[in-house]
């Protein structure tokens, strides 16, 4: 099989995700191969120190702490960037984007950051930029919007984007275990980013958030454009309270577009999600996303959101497309990339286009008076009170209020929220979470 073409593949970084690629990959090779038609050579691997010890063995000779010097090297087709940030990162993706090169990207941050820059840039040199491991992990969403789901419109979107905020929350719901032991062993499991404030504050999400925003509405939405909170402030407490309810926590992205109104709204937020829905049971690392097309209706996907082996299988499926690119040319697979997407206008919508029920608990002295207090802020920016449960606070003298209300909007719920916290009777910062009523 001589006329077999041999395509060099470059990998800047080889941590958690860039030894998954390897080893699936060298792995799979032979049916991967004959799948695609060509040879796959993994040629030149990038890192920061090339003495560390490393789980998956490579020859030395194919090492380098210079990734600049493999996205401008002219016999790597295929350069990969699995190194995370947005500062070498850019640097890279362009250099080989501007040498008319495919890169293959698994960093969301970067897309949400810089994506308008890296698509001119592919679109300016002939290069291509796949990047089927930004969002999900293992699951292929980027095709299905792209690909599957071409015919349609997307009125919403939402669903669990961030794995290692999914294992905490599965961790601290039904093993009552301690926030920081579980986040520390999401790290170990190698789910979470290198800075994990980028999970647990929601931003993660938000830059998943944003890439899928511009897939299904060809617009770039900022981080600080949408509503972006993190698990934090989630304790135990909240999950038995929602139980109670009915509900499951889980923190979600949720993407809509009013499409007679021309309104993108694109917001980050844990949700109680009523226990019927589906998405309340996916637990652990998986992800979960509920895509509705006003064609097909809605279909929902399921997998491993993090971790080395589901995103691997992301960046080789990417790496795959890209060989099948250079063999066969330009043509065959216009449909699955991003230099074809033509940018669309829609405006955001305002905070009070969020209508939703909500869940408020209070850490309020326990002394008489308190709860007619809390239901008068409540009604003057008329928030209807659906349920009120009161027990015991973990400190003396304190009572826990758990108020859900009917449904209201986002503006009225802010007004009560920031009087709410000036009441003398307030002990703690209240917490707000949204009620997620998707049918
Ligand atoms: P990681 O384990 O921290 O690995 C990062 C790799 O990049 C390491 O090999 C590191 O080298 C190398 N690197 C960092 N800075 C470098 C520099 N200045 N020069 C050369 N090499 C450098 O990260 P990861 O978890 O594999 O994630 C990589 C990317 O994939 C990120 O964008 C992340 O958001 C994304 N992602 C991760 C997952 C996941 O589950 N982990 C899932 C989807 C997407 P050393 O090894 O020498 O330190
Ligand atoms: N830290 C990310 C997560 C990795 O936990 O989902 C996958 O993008």
């Amino acid at each position: 099989m001589s006329d077999v073409p041999t395509i060099n593949i470059g990998l800047c970084g080889f941590g958690t995700v860039g030894q998954g690629v390897w080893k699936h990959l060298t792995a799979n090779r032979a049916e991967l191969e004959a799948r695609v038609g060509v040879k796959l050579n993994l040629a030149r691997v990038a890192v920061r120190d090339a003495r560390k010890r490393r789980t998956v063995k490579i020859p030395r000779r194919c090492l380098t702490e210079d990734p600049l010097a493999i996205a401008t090297d002219p016999s790597i087709q295929i350069v990969c960037e699995l190194m995370g940030g947005t500062t070498l990162a850019r640097r890279v993706t362009l250099a080989a984007l501007r040498q008319g090169k495919i890169v293959v990207s698994a960093n969301k941050a970067l897309i949400c950051e810089h994506g308008p820059e890296i698509i001119a840039a592919a679109q300016k040199h002939g290069g291509h930029f796949f990047f089927e491991a930004s969002v999900a992990g293992g699951i292929p969403i980027i095709k299905v919007l792209r690909e599957g789901l071409v015919a349609n419109r997307f009125p919403r979107i939402y669903g669990i984007l961030n794995g290692t905020c999914n294992y905490i929350l599965t961790q601290m719901d039904e093993q009552e275990a301690p926030y920081a032991g579980v986040l520390a062993e999401a790290k170990r499991l190698g789910y979470a980013e290198a800075d994990e404030s980028l999970d647990v504050d929601g931003w993660d999400t938000a830059h998943k958030a944003c890439v899928l925003a511009w897939l299904a509405h060809g617009a770039w939405v900022r981080t600080d454009q949408m509503i972006v909170e993190g698990i934090s402030r989630i304790s135990p407490a909240d999950f038995k309270n929602a139980a109670t309810l009915g509900f499951g926590i889980k923190l979600l992205a949720i993407i809509t577009r009013d499409f007679a109104k021309n309104e993108l709204c694109v917001r980050v937020h844990p949700t109680l999600l009523p226990g019927a829905n589906v998405i309340a049971k996916v637990n652990g690392v998986f992800n979960a996303i509920s895509v509705t097309g006003d064609v097909v209706g809605t279909t929902l996907y399921s997998g491993r959101g993090a971790g080395q082996d589901a995103t691997a299988s992301a960046v080789i499926s990417d790496i795959a497309d890209a060989a099948a690119l250079l063999k066969h040319g330009k043509g065959a697979h216009l449909i699955g990339e991003a230099t074809t997407m033509v940018p669309r206008t829609c405006r955001l919508a305002p905070p009070e286009s969020i209508r939703c029920r909500y869940y408020l608990r209070l850490t309020v002295k326990d002394q008489p008076g308190v709860l007619a207090r809390v239901a008068s802020v409540m009604a003057k920016h008329r928030v209807s009170i659906a349920s009120v449960l009161q027990g015991p606070a973990d400190r003396p003298d304190a009572a826990s209020l758990v108020l859900t209300t009917h449904e209201s909007n986002e503006r009225a719920m802010q007004g009560t929220l920031r009087q709410l916290k000036n009441l003398a009777s307030m002990l703690e910062e209240p917490l707000l979470l949204r009620i997620g009523d998707f049918d």
